[in-house]
């Protein structure tokens, strides 16, 4: 593994069409093939409660539309695969997800299983192996959070074994998603806050690591953090606040979409460690990664104090201090700004249970054959207990 300290070489291609904006929803027919079956897919019924339901079904009063719903979050494989019965005896030819991040990635996997071929759908997660087709879909998206909605990687949970894992390939970008920012005004408080907090650290993942010159892609990344930390508050207090909530839409859907990504190192390593609290605690994702952040910053603090530090001069404005001062003021500012969307940031905030976690993380990694994750594959096993034993 070499370490350069200029741009890596890169390919990028981003097939979703997006249509952004206010009454988006009643374009959809003009997205779907005319001859199309149609499976529509959505969540525990808050669709029926906002009026998104309605909008959809006469946007596409002209087609055959099946429906599925119960799509929980933390999508369920055990659920997730009855879609595959309905596909076959409905002759399902298209797929429409409308939700948030748990719809759209439950729906990515249902893409991929409906054309799979091999033994078991669960294959495709167990195996990761990159997924190159799947059924073509769409999405409306209802809760600004994960990038799903132009991106092609999902997360799927298979309770039965307490496993959270991720899938990603070409085959899973949506064909086109629906972004109508009216739609947050019906989100709970809280799911704002994890959208916030996904998105924010969706970025922080593909920005503290170490610099490489990347001047554009920087920018991009520092512009998002700013943005969300300026509208945070906004619409925390005021979720029908349309400017708020248009800005709030498209910066998670830019900080997760690929393109801050290109020519630069990324880490993932708190999404990874995340992923196993809420396998084992079932604690909301966002949060998960607000518990890992600053304990993960903190324990390679030598290897990421310079993106640190730029992060802490030119997000929050801090330019006192050594490079190391602010580094440490980087790390204490994301925390305060997890803090001020309500979200709480030790495992002991979430569950009383936390005593083992950090072992039984360590082990799952190992027994996956996992020798080190991050930008510098580096962080181990040992260096995943540490981390989360400091979430504690
Ligand atoms: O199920 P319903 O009734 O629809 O209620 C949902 C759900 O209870 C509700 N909700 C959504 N839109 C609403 C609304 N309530 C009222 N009004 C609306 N407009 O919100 C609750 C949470 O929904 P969910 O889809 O689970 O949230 P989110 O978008 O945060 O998705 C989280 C999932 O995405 C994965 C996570 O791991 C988690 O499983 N992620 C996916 C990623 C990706 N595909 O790129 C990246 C992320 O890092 C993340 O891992
Ligand atoms: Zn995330």
């Amino acid at each position: 593994y070499i370490k350069v300290y200029e741009m890596n070489n890169f390919q990028f291609k981003n097939p979703t069409k997006i249509l952004f904006g206010k009454d988006q929803i009643k374009n959809l027919a003009n997205e779907i093939p005319a001859n199309a079956k149609i499976l529509m897919l959505f969540g525990g019924g808050s669709i029926k409660k906002n009026g998104i339901y309605t909008q959809v079904k006469e946007a596409l009063s002209n087609f055959e539309v099946v429906e599925m719903g119960g799509i929980p979050p933390n999508p369920e494989y055990s659920i997730l695969i009855n879609a595959l019965k309905i596909i076959k005896s409905e002759n399902i030819t298209f797929l429409l997800a409308v939700g948030g991040g748990s719809v759209i990635d439950g729906t990515k996997f249902i893409s991929a299983a409906a054309l799979y071929e091999g033994e078991s759908p669960w294959n495709l997660v167990a195996s990761q192996v990159p997924i190159t087709k799947g059924m073509p879909f769409g999405s409306v998206l209802t809760l600004p959070a994960t990038g799903s909605e132009m991106n092609s990687g999902a997360v799927i949970t298979r309770r039965e074994i307490k496993v959270k894992l991720p899938i990603s390939g070409p085959g899973l970008f949506p064909v086109f998603s629906i972004l109508d920012p009216q739609v947050v005004k019906s989100i709970p408080q809280k799911q704002i806050a994890n959208g916030l907090a996904d998105a924010f650290t969706h970025v922080l993942e593909q920005y503290v690591t170490y610099p490489v010159e990347a001047l554009l892609q920087d920018r991009f990344a520092e512009s998002i953090l700013q943005t969300l930390v300026e509208v945070a508050p906004v619409i925390l207090k005021n979720p029908s606040d349309y400017k708020a909530a248009s800005n709030f839409m498209w910066s998670c859907t830019m900080a997760l979409n690929g393109l801050i990504q290109k020519g630069v190192p990324s880490d993932w390593s708190i999404h990874a460690m995340g992923h196993e609290l809420t396998a084992l605690f079932n604690i909301d994702h966002a949060r998960t990664l607000a518990i890992i952040t600053k304990s993960h910053y903190t324990h390679n603090f030598d290897s990421k104090k310079e993106k640190l530090a730029q992060l802490a001069e030119r997000v929050w404005n801090v330019k006192e201090g050594t490079l190391e001062e602010k580094a440490i003021a980087g790390i204490n500012n994301i925390e305060k700004f997890f803090h001020s969307l309500g979200i709480k940031t030790k495992l002991s905030e979430y569950t009383q249970d936390f005593e083992g976690a950090a072992v039984t993380i360590a082990n799952r990694f190992i027994e996956r054959g996992m020798k080190g994750i991050g930008e510098n594959k580096n962080v181990s096993p040992r260096d995943v207990a540490e981390i989360v034993t400091m979430s504690y």
